[in-house]
């Protein structure tokens, strides 16, 4: 994996990635200030309304949210809730019992549904995760692999990547790098090529070199670029151990960090990708 050093400088929170409710994870993530998700949700709104102007009612949106988690894209994009609400809900929930949690999350995620005619696929190496957001309806399926480790797609999965026509992630590359993207990107679309699409929003984080990224998506015919936008602050750092050890990796790779990292957070930059002929409108649509 390109993103070792990276990763290393990064702290780890792979112990609340994968626990049977999202009470540790929501938890550990406000106590960081994480918020890249409500941050790249107006981002991935308007991808949504780009791909239903474009396609009509035959080509109704489809996520691949890539690094589901307990289905926090789709909790963030098609219902009416942000980081601070679902914490807040899920602090006050005191089920006793994971089923009894799973119903009292999907009453209420039902009642904040906003956009019923998506769709949300997601995939994340966390089974627990995947599974309890199918439980509570985020995604209509999960895709529980870790294809950096090898996991592979069965024919099923494979079959539901095709049906998407939007692909967004939060928090996730770097973790994930080419070894996942490729097997998604060569299946992403596959069952609409008629349609406008696929169309990719995902949030990178500047410590993390984006060109094998980059790459990826070109060698699988997508024009893929950073868009031209201020960077969307992610978390706070955890540590000033973490804050020093990015600082270093940014000024190494000549990228400035007054205004951003210096002032104690990580910031990520948002990518867009298309197929060329659906890029410069759809890159446009964004920035509205
Ligand atoms: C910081 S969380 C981001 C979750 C969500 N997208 C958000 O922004 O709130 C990172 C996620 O990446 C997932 N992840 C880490 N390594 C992965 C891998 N190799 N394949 C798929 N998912 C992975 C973790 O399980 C975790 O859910």
């Amino acid at each position: 994996m390109q993103y070792t050093i990276a990763n290393k400088a990064k702290a780890s929170f792979d112990d609340v990635y994968n626990a049977r409710t999202p009470h540790a994870y929501l938890a550990k993530m406000a106590g960081l200030g994480y918020r890249i998700g409500d941050h790249a949700t107006p981002f991935f709104s308007r991808a949504i309304n780009h791909a239903r102007r474009s396609n009509g009612p035959q080509g109704s949106p489809t996520i691949l949210d890539v690094g589901c988690s307990y289905g926090i894209g789709s909790a963030l994009v098609l219902h009416q809730t942000n980081y601070d609400s679902l914490s807040a809900f899920f602090t006050s929930e005191e089920s006793e019992s994971v089923d009894a949690c799973i119903a009292r999350a999907t009453e209420w995620l039902a009642q904040r549904r906003s956009q019923p005619d998506v769709k949300c696929i997601g995939l994340d190496q966390a089974k627990n995760a995947v599974a309890f957001a199918k439980a509570v309806g985020l995604v209509e399926q999960g895709i529980a692999k870790n294809l950096e480790a090898g996991d592979t797609l069965s024919t099923e999965e494979t079959a539901s990547i095709q049906q998407c026509n939007l692909l967004f992630s939060t928090g996730v590359i770097g973790y994930v790098g080419p070894k996942t993207l490729a097997p998604v990107l060569a299946q992403l679309g596959k069952a609409t090529p008629e349609n406008v699409g696929p169309l990719i929003v995902t949030t990178i984080l500047r410590m993390f070199d984006p060109r094998p990224i980059m790459t990826c998506f070109q060698e699988h015919g997508f024009r893929f670029e950073r868009l031209s936008h201020r960077p969307l602050p992610q978390r706070n750092f955890e540590s000033p151990e973490e804050q020093q050890q990015t600082l270093a990796i940014l000024k190494q790779r000549g990228i400035a960090t007054d205004e951003l990292e210096d002032n104690g957070q990580l910031y990520a930059d948002i990518y867009v990708g298309a197929r060329k002929a659906d890029f410069v409108e759809f890159t446009a649509a964004l920035i509205a």
